[in-house]
């Protein structure tokens, strides 16, 4: 890559469980790129929230923990649990925890070697103007059936229905929500993973991502700071040579 124009920003939005992150780690990974799971901003002010026990609608309470956030809250194990994921949601409906966890985000993203988000709003409101928008997306079952699977990976025992149900409230919350609602970029690729494996949609993107390059008059293949160039196009297999799930 040379220069501001042909630096690689990719944003990777999408509902629970359409694969998103697993998608954005990878393409970060083949392009050496740093990664931003946004969703984490969210649930860790959710969880600061929980731990104090105040109400997730507590609006001073949220933006006082969304403007404290250290990068070692993003690291912790519980984020995950659905107590927090639900909580997430309430918060991420606030816009004045939006407003606060903005500039962050867009720190991230206009670092010099490019970035990898992944979200909800990254390609709509965070990096509009990344070259590389991507949309993820899949059936509702099939979704469900992800975050079941996660859940008794976990060593959780969950109901079925009761993941539909808690997913379907949560995608009900993310797209209807005033700001920053969940939808695709006008210019985003949208990418439906009900059917398709991880490395399948990698090869999609990696082809989308050539021709973009192609079209700004950028080098092809960004090599990797360790040294690892991407991996040819008709690969399918996994970096660890197995077939790989979507998280
Ligand atoms: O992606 P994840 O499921 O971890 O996100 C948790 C919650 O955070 C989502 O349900 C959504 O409400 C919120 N979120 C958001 N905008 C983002 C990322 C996540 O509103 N960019």
């Amino acid at each position: 890559m040379s220069g501001c124009r042909c630096r690689l920003v990719v944003t990777v939005d999408g509902p629970t469980a359409s694969g998103k992150t697993t998608l954005a780690r990878r393409i970060a990974e083949i392009y050496g790129l740093p990664f931003l799971d946004t969703g984490l901003l969210y649930r860790a002010v959710a969880r600061r929230l929980l731990a104090a026990g105040r109400p997730v609608e507590d609006e001073a309470a949220a933006v006082a923990a969304a403007r404290s956030l250290t990068p070692a809250d993003l690291e912790r194990p519980d984020l995950h649990a659905e107590e927090v994921s639900q909580a997430a949601s309430r918060v991420a409906a606030i816009p004045a925890v939006r407003a606060a966890l903005l500039d962050w985000q867009r720190a991230f993203a206009a670092r010099p070697e490019g970035a990898v988000l992944a979200g909800r709003d990254t390609g709509t409101v965070v990096v509009p103007e990344a070259p590389v928008k991507l949309f993820v997306t899949a059936s509702v079952e099939a979704r469900a059936r992800r975050r079941f699977r996660q859940l008794r990976a976990r060593g959780e025992r969950p109901i079925f229905a009761r993941v539909l149900e808690e997913l379907e409230a949560r995608d009900r919350r993310d797209t209807e929500r005033a700001v920053a609602p969940l939808r695709p970029a006008p210019d985003a690729l949208v990418l439906d993973t009900t059917d398709e494996d991880v490395e399948t949609t990698v090869a999609v993107v990696r082809r989308h991502i050539e021709a973009w390059r192609v079209r700004a008059s950028c080098s092809s293949h960004a090599p990797r700071e360790d040294g690892v160039q991407p991996q040819p196009r008709s690969r399918r297999a996994s970096s660890t040579g197995t077939s790989m799930e979507y998280e």
